[in-house]
């Protein structure tokens, strides 16, 4: 047996299933498993879902929760409550208002990829940065639910900051083990910030996540990565947000980057059950984008008979977030293409570092890991398989300053990528490097031509 029962009263409608189709197993939502103790598989937090009135009624509900006070309803996850049903009593929320991010118009990037209907959602406006938020408040908020005492994850970056500062919230101390000097300074520091214990392990990412599973299992530690189902559930949300931004009319394309693949995981989810459930009368398609160095995704999704995922040793990127050569979540994300008619495409380093630049001048910003998505609509549009009049959302994932060593680097022309065969410099066209100047008035007025 994997998992373990916890003392917890869930009632209906929320309960986990193997989403092995031969398996299909069921279990009480409280069960503490993060894969099937049957077969192995991945479980889904599934709902016997028993709405309370038409889905139109619930989208005028979700509106009108804008202007109310309680604290759920500040928060642009638990505002959907009726879609994520597996909590019997909001009061006990862990939040700090995750959710509730924009959706930009980015004339400069739509040009850059001959894309006049291109939006951005920024999922880099949340609390803590990155849209990890949106899926630790459930992690989190069940978490304490279940009375754990420690949680952890293995982490690139941007899900230990966000879980460190959700534990914190939650009076939980909180362990993380990050692959040592692959992720950025300002990830680290705020993980540090937040108290969380920070364990730099020396390996990799891959490494990580099969330590930290391995100890969940045999110690008891709540495990908050993304195969922890409770986490997809506030991922969700996003796409939920992002329909309801849009009048509940979905775009013809959602572009996203892939890494561990647990984004894909909820999108699909998400869009799968606002279909079933009547919200949606059009499934938008999934477009992964993955770094061409780390892109064990798109190899599956490329192979013949899409079957196993083959993982790569060294993945290689410095959108270090997606460094990511064995996603755990990638039967679940296969799941999430079939339900979207998806697809899966990777872009170069220059492509992702020109790409960020190009949404920076837009007024927007991300770090690496984000600009992925412009890339790869730029790629998906000039080989035809996206139109040029089709309306697309690229969900940015991260915030700026989330990696300011790497924009650094770029404005200074001296973006390295370390791969296996050595390194090699990173070629950019829109480098705004610093001047430095002399404390002189006259000088600056002739060189500034004042
Ligand atoms: N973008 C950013 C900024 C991320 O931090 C991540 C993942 C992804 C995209 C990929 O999302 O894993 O759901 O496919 N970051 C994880 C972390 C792995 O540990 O912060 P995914």
């Amino acid at each position: 047996m994997l998992g373990y029962p916890i003392a917890m009263d869930f009632g209906d409608p929320a309960f986990l299933r193997c989403i092995e189709p031969d398996c299909s197993s069921r279990y009480p939502a409280g069960e503490r498993s993060y894969s099937c103790p049957a077969c192995g598989g991945l479980l889904d937090l599934a709902y016997d879902f028993d709405l309370p009135s038409s889905p139109e009624a619930i989208k005028a509900v979700f509106k009108a929760r804008k202007l109310q006070s309680e604290p759920a309803y500040l928060s642009g996850v638990w505002r959907f409550h009726e879609l994520l049903p597996f909590l019997p009593d909001l009061s006990r929320v862990v939040t700090l208002f995750e959710g509730n991010t924009p959706i930009y118009e980015g004339p400069l990037s739509s040009e850059y990829c001959g894309l006049p209907s291109l939006r951005f959602k920024h999922q880099g406006m949340n609390p803590t940065g990155s849209f990890k938020d949106n899926g630790m408040t459930t992690g989190v908020t069940m978490a304490r639910y279940s009375g754990a005492s420690a949680v952890a994850c293995a982490s690139t970056g941007n899900t230990s900051a966000s879980m460190a500062a959700y534990a914190a919230r939650a009076g939980i101390q909180s362990i993380v083990f990050v692959p040592a000097g692959r992720i950025s300074h300002g990830k680290l520091a705020q993980a540090l910030e937040y108290g969380a214990r920070v364990i730099e392990l020396e390996g990799s990412f891959d490494d990580a996540m099969r330590i930290v599973r391995e100890l969940a299992v045999e110690t008891g530690l709540y495990l908050l990565n993304s195969v922890n189902p409770f986490r997809l559930e506030g991922q969700k949300t996003i796409i939920i947000e992002m329909l309801e931004q849009m009048d509940w009319m979905p775009p013809d394309w959602i572009v996203l980057p892939g890494g561990n693949l647990g984004n894909c995981s909820a999108f699909g989810k998400a869009l799968h059950e606002l279909s079933s459930l009547g919200f949606i009368d059009r499934v938008p398609r999934l477009a992964v984008i993955q770094a061409k160095g780390a892109a064990p995704f798109y190899k599956l999704f490329k192979s013949p008979d899409c079957q196993a995922l083959v993982p790569i040793n060294h993945p290689a990127t410095l959108a270090t977030a997606i460094r990511i050569g064995n996603p755990v979540s990638w039967p679940k994300a296969l799941r999430s293409l079939q339900w979207t008619n998806g697809i899966v495409e990777q872009v170069s380093e220059n492509e992702i570092a020109d790409a960020k630049a190009v949404i920076g001048r837009d007024g927007i910003g991300c770090e690496p890991a984000s600009a992925v998505t412009l890339a790869g609509a730029k790629l998906l549009v000039s080989n035809r398989t996206i139109d040029r009049d089709a309306s697309v959302v690229c969900v940015l994932t991260g915030n700026l300053l989330k990696d300011p060593g790497y924009t650094m680097d770029y404005h200074s022309r001296k973006l390295r990528l370390e791969t296996a065969d050595g390194e090699r410099m990173i070629l950019v066209t829109r480098a705004n490097a610093p001047e430095r100047l002399a404390a002189d008035k006259n000088l600056i007025r002739r060189h500034l031509k004042l």
